[in-house]
């Protein structure tokens, strides 16, 4: 006799409370997905709407998911959707990359006259949106220190400060952000750009911050294979981003929603793997002295090791060092490895190894780089999947060709 037809996913109509947030990933955003346990990918650019009426609701509704995709789209709202639920979050919004998402929650919330206060350590192309476009808009910068939790607070301008944008831990060096004492801040919205922590590494919104945001090309997505960002927190303020994500169109596409979703079924058993190895390369390098200084929030030598422990759950996979011979030490360090490969991104498979100074911060002035901590010698490193001992031998092998240059 054949089977009877399931068009519904067969899982409990109540999910069980109460679960960890590995749990979590694998269960969440499927509520559009029917009875597939892969992420369905519905590629439709548009749908045929049943009424006059009915296109009129969808055309003006923030959760509408299938009108015109670039509102929004069954695949790609399962992914925010199961982002917004490992946050915490009432809602999210996928976009098309993370400074998609950046720059809609950026543009889509300041006007011209208002004020921004952002950290000094920050992704370079955060950096040059809001050093080089925001002006342009109208819209007014201060960068301070991150990790000085007062530093915070001065510069709020009461009444035009309108954002607050966090990086932890930050691109590259590592450096964190105390969560509690930003979102203690009274009046302006708090932001932070959580990728290097990602979803299952720390949860912003529990410190009472307002809005968590992600390159999902990175450790989400987890695999080097989509370029993805996502935006989590209240429905209310997702509702105002959606106002401008709609005419920005930095919408995700179905595909890359669906790389997302699959990356977060496998999110918890990588970052910890990748936690592990990176805490154990990071020792290696301590250890040696070819290295000036090694950066990991879970290494007890990390300034702010104890902040760490109060907010992240796993520390992660990127480790930021600096090579004792400078520029010439450092470009021979990243073209040596073998295992270890030389490319701009993070949170995937392959062990990358990257030259900041020369690559993701290339667009920084000299006294910018040095006020980010970036030198000539550092290297940051996105510890991937593959064997520990052979990726400690590969870095090893790196440092003797230093010397035998
Ligand atoms: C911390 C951080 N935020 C945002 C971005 C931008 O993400 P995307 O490349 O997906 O636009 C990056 C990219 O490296 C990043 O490292």
């Amino acid at each position: 006799m054949a089977n009877e037809p399931v068009d519904d996913l067969t899982l409990p109509e109540a999910a069980p409370t109460g679960l960890a947030p590995e749990t979590t990933a694998i269960l969440a955003g499927r509520t559009r997905n029917g009875a597939a346990l892969a992420p369905t990918i519905v590629p439709s650019s548009t749908f045929v709407v049943p009424t006059v009426d009915e296109g009129r609701r969808m055309a003006t509704s923030t959760t509408a998911d299938v009108f015109y995709s670039r509102y929004g789209n069954p695949t790609v709202n399962d992914f925010a959707d199961a982002v917004a639920e490992l946050e915490g979050a009432e809602a999210a919004r996928a976009f098309a990359s993370g400074m998609g998402a950046i720059a809609a929650v950026v543009l889509g919330l300041c006007s011209s006259g208002d004020h921004v206060v952002a950290q000094r350590q920050l992704y370079g192309g955060t950096q040059l949106l809001l050093q080089g476009a925001c002006p342009r808009f109208g819209i007014d910068v201060t960068f301070v220190d991150g990790t000085d939790a007062g530093a915070w607070s001065d510069a709020v301008r009461p009444g035009r400060t309108m954002l607050l944008l966090a990086e932890t831990p930050a691109n590259p060096r590592l450096d964190l952000v105390d969560l509690e004492a930003l979102g203690r801040i009274p009046g302006p919205m708090k932001v932070v750009d959580s990728t290097f922590g990602t979803p299952l590494g720390q949860r912003p919104l529990d410190f009472g911050i307002d809005l968590s945001l992600h390159s999902a090309t990175k450790a989400i997505g987890g695999h080097n294979d989509v370029t993805l960002g996502v935006v989590a927190g209240s429905r209310e303020l997702l509702d105002w981003i959606w106002g401008f994500a709609v005419l920005q169109g930095a919408n995700a596409s179905p595909f890359d929603a669906a790389g997302g979703l699959r990356g977060l079924r496998t999110l918890g058993v990588r970052l910890r793997r990748q936690t592990d190895t990176a805490l154990r390369l990071g020792r290696l390098l301590e250890a040696d002295d070819r290295v000036a200084e090694v950066r990991h929030p879970g290494l007890a030598s990390h300034p702010q090791h104890d902040l760490a422990a109060r907010q992240m759950r796993l520390t992660g996979g990127l480790l930021t060092f600096d090579l004792v011979g400078g520029l010439a030490a450092g470009s021979r360090f990243v073209e040596s490895t073998r295992i270890c490969r030389l490319a701009t991104s993070l949170g995937g498979p392959e062990t990358l190894v990257t030259h900041p100074a020369s690559t993701t911060h290339v667009g920084l002035l000299p006294d910018e780089l040095e006020q980010a901590g970036i030198g000539a010698g550092t290297i940051r490193m996105s510890v991937g999947l593959e064997d520990p001992d052979d990726v400690a031998r590969d870095v090893l092998a790196a440092l003797d060709a230093i010397d035998a240059r």
